[in-house]
């Protein structure tokens, strides 16, 4: 009996010692579980917070790097012209054909639609802004805004006119001052032998934006040299056909036979004018000299049919250059802030030749 008793209290103090280790394992792992689940939770979500700042700043490094896919917010001025058309293509077609993502805004040539894509491509954090501004002023906020979410943007084709340069990385886009100037000095040259008064009406380009601002300097600056010269009329045609046509009736209706020289911000407005001189009874080139700027394959045809004396070449094709250009400050190269695009000048007796070669 007193054996039994003896392994009975083993036994049971055997089985008690289980028990406690038991208990002790569960306790220690419970424990550090509640206690690990709730530093988990709060750490998970600290974490995962940092995570997705991180991944997000990782993406934002990656695609830092060179050869990295790059999501492009591109805000255009609008459609207003054939070398609009041409400098759209470019662009899209060279941001796809490197591989990047394209988001595309029009804004019809309003400015309150540009700040609107712009701010919509911020909060859609896209990787960089190309935008070509409507007008020169007015953009300080929203070039802030995007500087500040650290997306930077490159101007392509206008300039914006703001203080702080460091609001953009790039400019890249034609000399528009030197265009003015082109267009002048061939007027000079042209009209060398001619005594004065010379009679200039000009198109302008859309009010505010930097070609008819610049195009209109330069052009001043060359022939202000020459008493001979004047502008009697000067009015914008919005950069468009039509508006150009409606201008130039009005120009015709009130200086009639008086005018000798027709100098026009682009192409497009000159064509539309064309129509207007020949609707008034008068022979474009012959009896209105016709200066248009742009170089597109619609001024060429007018050169080719004699109705348009000289064009003055302003490049839309440099989508390729400027995707080369964003590629380089996402590897981290450092850019000029400025960046021309070369450009020419073709007169009436080339464009036969040149017209089959016009690329735009
Ligand atoms: O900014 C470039 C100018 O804008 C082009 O000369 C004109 O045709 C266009 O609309």
């Amino acid at each position: 009996m007193k054996k039994f008793l003896e392994a009975k209290g083993l036994l049971i103090l055997l089985f008690a010692l289980l028990l406690l280790l038991a208990a002790c394992g569960s306790a220690d792992e419970s424990g550090s579980n509640q206690e690990g689940a709730g530093d988990n939770t709060e750490q998970t979500e600290e974490e995962n917070d940092a995570e997705e700042t991180e991944g997000d700043s990782e993406e934002e490094e990656s695609d830092g790097q060179a050869g990295e896919k790059l999501v492009i917010g591109f805000s255009q001025v609008g459609a207003e012209s054939e070398w609009r058309t041409a400098n759209t293509k470019s662009i899209q077609d060279a941001i796809k054909d490197a591989g990047h993502e394209l988001k595309f805004s029009d804004a019809q040539q309003k400015q309150e639609n540009q700040i609107k894509a712009i701010r919509s491509f911020i909060t859609q954090k896209v990787d960089a802004i190309v935008f070509s501004p409507v007008v020169e002023t007015g953009f300080e906020t929203v070039l802030q805004e995007a500087k500040d979410a650290g997306i930077p943007v490159f101007l392509a084709d206008r300039a914006v006119d703001v203080e702080d340069d460091s609001l953009w990385v790039t400019f890249l886009g034609s000399d528009f001052v030197e265009e003015g100037r082109k267009a002048g000095n061939w007027l000079v040259e042209e009209m060398a032998d001619e005594e004065g008064p010379i009679n200039i009406v000009e198109l302008q380009g859309t009010v505010g934006s930097a070609p008819a601002i610049d195009r209109k300097q330069g052009f001043e600056e060359i022939i202000s040299q020459e008493d001979k010269f004047e502008i009697i009329k000067s009015q914008t045609g919005d950069f468009t056909r039509a508006k150009g046509k409606e201008v130039m009736e009005a120009f015709l209706k009130s200086e009639g036979d008086n005018i000798d020289v027709l100098y026009a911000h682009n192409d497009d407005m000159a064509i539309g004018a064309i129509q207007a001189i020949e609707e008034y009874g008068l022979k474009p080139a012959e009896d209105i000299t016709i200066i248009g700027v742009d170089a597109v394959k619609g001024a060429f045809e007018a050169m080719a049919d004699g109705k348009m004396n000289v064009t003055i070449e302003c490049n839309p094709l440099f989508g390729p250059q400027l995707v080369d250009l964003i590629e380089q400050h996402f590897a981290g190269e450092e850019l000029d802030k400025r960046i021309a695009v070369e450009e020419s000048m073709y007169t009436m007796d080339q464009a036969e030749e040149l017209l089959p070669t016009r690329e735009y």
